[in-house]
């Protein structure tokens, strides 16, 4: 049986990657205005792919025992007005993300829970990642700066991102 103080720090956390599943798909609506077919696809993935973190600490937490509370989830709000400041909102809020699990370990680590911190180091790996993927977007999206036709020209790179299943733990 999973130790009460820590399902609550997992219950929470599904919350963030839910609301993290309907950020992006707020910000694919924002691309798919603009026409911008390979941000929408790359938003795509990322939408997919929060919905499989937020699955994987669900299906855990019950595979121990643990009882999931589904939260409301928080409206999504783009801060930024440009393609950049939407990327600069991805980046924080993954840098956010990547505070709470560290958060959710530092609780496993308190309640002494080894398999919850095994499952734990998953998430810290994909963060690093995660943030990896934005930073380079937004890299080269400060290399394209005002330049539309460059920028096309990326839209279709973002266009061959896939999503992979992930194997979580
Ligand atoms: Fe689930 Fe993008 O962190």
């Amino acid at each position: 049986m999973i130790n009460e103080k820590l399902e609550k720090a997992f219950n929470d956390q599904i919350n963030k990657e839910f609301y993290s599943e309907y950020l992006y798909l707020a910000m694919k609506v924002y691309f798919q205005k603009l026409n911008l077919k390979g941000f929408v696809n790359w938003f795509d993935v990322q939408v997919q792919e929060e919905h499989a973190h937020a699955m994987g600490m669900l299906n855990y937490l019950d595979e121990r025992g643990g009882d999931c509370v589904l939260e409301a989830i928080d409206k999504p709000v783009i801060e930024g007005k440009t393609i950049i400041e939407v990327f600069e909102q991805v980046l924080k809020h993954e840098e956010y993300v990547t505070s709470r699990i560290n958060h959710l370990a530092d609780v496993a680590e308190e309640v002494k829970d080894r398999a919850a911190l095994h499952l734990l180091d998953w998430y810290i790996k994909e963060q690093v990642e995660e943030e990896a993927s934005v930073n380079d977007v937004l890299s080269t999206l400060k290399l394209i700066g005002d330049d539309k036709k460059a920028l096309l020209m990326y839209d279709k790179d973002l266009a061959a991102r896939t999503f992979n299943p992930p194997v979580i733990g």
